[in-house]
C-alpha cells in the first residue's frame, strides 16, 4: 500500500468514526452491529454462489468477501471487528491485510459464528433474516431501522478522497482489460475468449468481478444485460460491446466500450464516434448543482441530434424526443451512483431519505439527485437497435429511416460508459 493511500485510508476511517458518531447520537443509538452477511448454499447442495459483503461493512473494512462476521460501532470507542476465522484445514486461514483500518480496530478472530453483545439502545443492520440472535444485554434492539440505514446510505453517496483513489485504481485496472478486449476483437475471438482476455489483463478471476461482464458481439450488443458468452466466433464481425468492471478494495469500476467491426456498415463506425462525442459532452456537463435528471434529458436531446445528423430520423430533434423516438433507441438511464456497489445506494432518495423516484417518462433512471461534490456517477449514453422497442414505431407515421435501421440492426447497439467524480469546481473523469 502506498504512503498516500495509507494516509487517505486512515483519514477515511476517522471520517467514518465521526460521521457514525453524529448519526447515532442524532438517532439515539448507543451501539450498532453491522453483519457482513454470508452466502447460502444452493438447494440440496453444499456449494455456495459467489458472495459480496454488505456495503456498510465494506465501507469500514474494504474486504468484499468477508462472511459470518460482525462490526460493532460504539461512539467514542474503537470499532470492534469479530472476524469469522474458523480453524479449518479445508481452506486457507483468514489473514488480515496490513492496512490502517486493521490497526484502528480491535480485531477478534472467531473460530465459531458468534452473536454480538450489544449494550444500551442498539441497532442491527445487514442480512440477518436467517440468524438466531441473542442480544439480551441490550435495553432495546432495532433491527434494520430505516432512518439509520438511510443516513448511512447518504453517507456513502459522498466519497472520501480514499474512496475516489480506490475507484480511480479500479478504473485503471479495468481499462487494461478493455484494451485486451479490443485486441481480441481484432483477432476475431469469440465472446468467451474476449471475456478470458479481459479477466487476464485486468488481473481477476471471474468470481471477483463486481457484476457479470457483458461481452456482446453483433446483435448481442443490443441486449442490454446480455448474459452469455458464445464459445465460437461469428462468421461476420459487425460490432463488439464490452461492459466490464473491476473491484479495488471493494470499490467498483463500471466501464463500457463499443467497437465497429470490419463487416459493419460505415454508418455504424460514425455512430460509435458520435456516441463517444456525446459521452464526452455529458461528462463535461457534470458539476455541482446540476440535476442528474436534467442531464439525462440533455442526453435525449443530443441523441435526437445524432439520429437526425446520421439520417436515422428525418424529422426534427424536438419531434424525436417528444414522440419517444430517442427512448426507443435508448431505454436506460444516463447513469447511476457508483461505489461499493455498482448501482450504489441512495440514488432515488432526497438527502433526508425520503423517496425521489424516477419520473414515469424515464422509469429506468437510477439517479434523480442534484449532483454535489464527492458524488461519483457513471455517464453511459446508449443507442441500440432493439426490435422489441422499435417494432411498435413501425406502424406509425414517424419519419424513421427504417431502411438504415435494418442495415444497422446486425450491429446491435452502442454504449460508452465512464466513471466521473463531481468536484468543487466541476468534474474529474476517473476512466483513463
Ligand atoms: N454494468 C451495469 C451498468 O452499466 O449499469
Ligand atoms: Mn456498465
Ligand atoms: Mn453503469
Amino acid at each position: 500500500m502506498s504512503t498516500t493511500l495509507f494516509n487517505l485510508q486512515r483519514d477515511h476511517i476517522t471520517h467514518l468514526a465521526h460521521a457514525y458518531a453524529d448519526i447515532m447520537a442524532h438517532q439515539g443509538f448507543d451501539s450498532l452491529a453491522i453483519y457482513s452477511g454470508h452466502a447460502s448454499v444452493h438447494f440440496a447442495d453444499d456449494h455456495t454462489p459467489t458472495f459480496q459483503t454488505y456495503g456498510h461493512f465494506m465501507h469500514w473494512a474494504g474486504l468484499a468477501d468477508v462472511q459470518h462476521s460482525w462490526l460493532i460501532i460504539q461512539p467514542d470507542e474503537r470499532p470492534q471487528l469479530y472476524l469469522y476465522a474458523p480453524a479449518d484445514f479445508w481452506h486457507l486461514p483468514t489473514r488480515l491485510p496490513e492496512e490502517p483500518w486493521v490497526t484502528a480496530f480491535d480485531v477478534h478472530l472467531c473460530s465459531n459464528k458468534i452473536t454480538p453483545q450489544l449494550t444500551g439502545r442498539a441497532a442491527i443492520i445487514g442480512d440477518i433474516a436467517s440468524l438466531t440472535l441473542n442480544t439480551q444485554q441490550a435495553n432495546s434492539v432495532d433491527k434494520q431501522p430505516t432512518a439509520l440505514i438511510n443516513a448511512l446510505d447518504e453517507l456513502r453517496m459522498f466519497k472520501t478522497p480514499y474512496e475516489i483513489a480506490c475507484l480511480r485504481e479500479a478504473n485503471r485496472l479495468a481499462m487494461a482489460g478493455h484494451q485486451a478486449t479490443q485486441a481480441a476483437f481484432i483477432g476475431a475471438s469469440s465472446e468467451l475468449d474476449i471475456q478470458l482476455a479481459y479477466l487476464a489483463a485486468s488481473r481477476q478471476r471471474e468470481s471477483a468481478v463486481p457484476y457479470q461482464n457483458i461481452i456482446g458481439l453483433n446483435d448481442h450488443a443490443g441486449v442490454l444485460h446480455y448474459q452469455h458468452y458464445d464459445l465460437n466466433s461469428p462468421k461476420q464481425r459487425f460490432s463488439l460491446l464490452v461492459d466490464a468492471g473491476r473491484r479495488y478494495r471493494g470499490y467498483c469500476a463500471d466501464i463500457t466500450r463499443t467497437y465497429a467491426g470490419p463487416d459493419a456498415p460505415a454508418e455504424f463506425g460514425e455512430l460509435v464516434t458520435a456516441m463517444h462525442g456525446l459521452k464526452d459532452e455529458l461528462v463535461k456537463a457534470v458539476a455541482p448543482e446540476v440535476s442528474f435528471l436534467e442531464l439525462h434529458e440533455q442526453m435525449h436531446h443530443h441523441l435526437g441530434k445524432i439520429l437526425v445528423a446520421h439520417d436515422l430520423f428525418k424529422g426534427t430533434v424536438e419531434q424525436a424526443v417528444a414522440e419517444g423516438v430517442t427512448r426507443a433507441f435508448c431505454p436506460h438511464g444516463l447513469g447511476h451512483s457508483l461505489g461499493l456497489q455498482v448501482h450504489d445506494v441512495a440514488g432515488l432518495r432526497h438527502p433526508d431519505g425520503t423517496p425521489s423516484p424516477a419520473p414515469e417518462s424515464h422509469p429506468a433512471l437510477r439517479l434523480t439527485r442534484t449532483l454535489r461534490p464527492g458524488m461519483v456517477v457513471t455517464i453511459e449514453p446508449g443507442l441500440y437497435f432493439i426490435n422489441m422497442l422499435l417494432a411498435p414505431l413501425r406502424n406509425t407515421s414517424l419519419p424513421i429511416n427504417w431502411k438504415l435501421v435494418d442495415q444497422l440492426s446486425p450491429c446491435g447497439g452502442i454504449r460508452i460508459e465512464d466513471n466521473v467524480v463531481v468536484t468543487e469546481s466541476g468534474f474529474a473523469n476517473l476512466t483513463p
